[in-house]
């Protein structure tokens, strides 16, 4: 019906990702200078009562799905209660999260209770020490007990995050599939993107992920293309032979999946981002009280979403048709 949230291409929007905080208790590598980041003081952060007003203005115009982003979502105080809140909202099918895990094992309760209803845990290394190399300090044990618990709980699907970086985790692919093999877990491997990176270099840091299937042709294990699991993301499914999970390849670099964006993001401090990649963002925060402003905001936001990024350029060197962003990862939410 005409109240949808379409672009210029003709791409429906259903799903926000919010990002309720740019805190985050790890400082991955990819993410974030080691020295952290100067953070945005809480009062500049959206308040649980102005998400819940933006996502009650766009639940009419389609949007179904929503993702609690960061930083690391779990470090903000009371994420149930917002998380009630959303769901309380006719029209909201689904609440994901993704979280780095660590306090996942604390929280999952208390999340499962308030109706969040999965989610999707960044895991670059099983390896202890290059964990915590990757993440400066992270302890894998309490992301993998944090992974339990959700099993526990009964988020389903339950995803795993692995960015693959040339020369720090991408002789751990083997170990991922096995995993995937005896868990029903859906493994998603993931193309390190040029966006605010800092410990690893981008440009020699950078993997296809045609790597992941080299390495099942390489160890003789036959896999095949599997249906994509529940979630709009960008990933294409596969399955290794007998496998209890799947595994997934998001490939935003050598097979990017533009055409069929589906999604908007919310900043934490309340800015629209129609693309993940480019600079241009609106601020919406600002028409808090006044719905016809959040909805036409939301709108000119969608009349200017570019029909793709031009991450693979960034390579080159190429000029490129706009302003990529400044801002990090943990200031977006991936
Ligand atoms: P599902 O709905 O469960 O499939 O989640 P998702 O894949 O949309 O979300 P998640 O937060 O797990 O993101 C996985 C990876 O995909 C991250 O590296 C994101 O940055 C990346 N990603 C998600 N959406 C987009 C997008 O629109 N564009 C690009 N380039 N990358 C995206
Ligand atoms: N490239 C690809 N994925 C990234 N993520 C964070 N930074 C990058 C990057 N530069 C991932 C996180 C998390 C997800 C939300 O985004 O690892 O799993
Ligand atoms: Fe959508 Fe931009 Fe991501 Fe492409 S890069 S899939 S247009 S958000």
């Amino acid at each position: 019906h005409k109240n949808l949230l379409v672009d210029p291409f003709g791409r429906v929007h259903d799903y926000l990702r919010i990002s309720v905080t740019d805190h985050c208790n790890l400082r991955c590598v990819y993410c974030m200078p080691e020295e952290g980041m100067k953070f945005d003081p809480d009062h500049r952060l959206m308040t649980y009562e102005e998400i819940t007003e933006i996502v009650q203005v766009l639940a009419p115009l389609g949007i179904k799905k929503l993702r609690i982003t960061g930083g690391e979502p779990l470090v903000r105080k009371g994420l149930d209660r917002l998380i009630e809140y959303l769901s309380a909202i006719p029209g909201i099918e689904d609440i994901a999260l993704s979280t780095n895990g660590i306090y996942l094992a604390q929280f999952a309760d208390r999340l499962k209770a308030s109706g969040l209803t999965r989610v999707n845990i960044s895991l670059d290394s099983l390896v202890p020490e290059k964990f915590a190399m990757i993440t400066r300090g992270g302890d894998v044990r309490k992301v993998l007990e944090g992974l339990q618990a959700s099993y526990q709980v009964g988020f389903l699907p339950i995803k795993l995050n692995v960015v693959l970086m040339k020369g720090v985790n991408d002789n751990e692919v083997a170990q991922f599939l096995r995993m995937s093999h005896e868990q029903p877990i859906h493994i998603r491997f993931i193309e390190y993107m040029p966006i605010g990176n800092d410990g690893v270099s981008w440009k020699t840091g950078y993997v296809p992920l045609s790597h992941v299937l080299d390495t099942c042709t390489e160890l003789g294990w036959a896999y095949e293309r599997h249906e994509d699991i529940y979630g709009s993301g960008p990933a294409t499914t596969y399955q290794l032979e007998g496998a209890a999970g799947t595994f997934g390849l998001i490939r935003p670099i050598s097979d990017h999946f533009c055409g069929s964006c589906n999604r908007l993001r919310l900043t934490a401090d309340g800015h629209i981002k129609a693309c993940l990649y480019w600079q241009d963002e609106y601020n919406v925060r600002q028409h808090i009280g006044d719905t016809a402003a959040i909805e036409s905001l939301f709108r000119s936001a969608l009349a200017r979403k570019p029909q793709t990024h031009e991450m693979a350029k960034a390579l080159s060197g190429e000029a490129q048709s706009g302003v990529p962003t400044i801002r990090r990862m943990s200031q977006i939410g991936g």
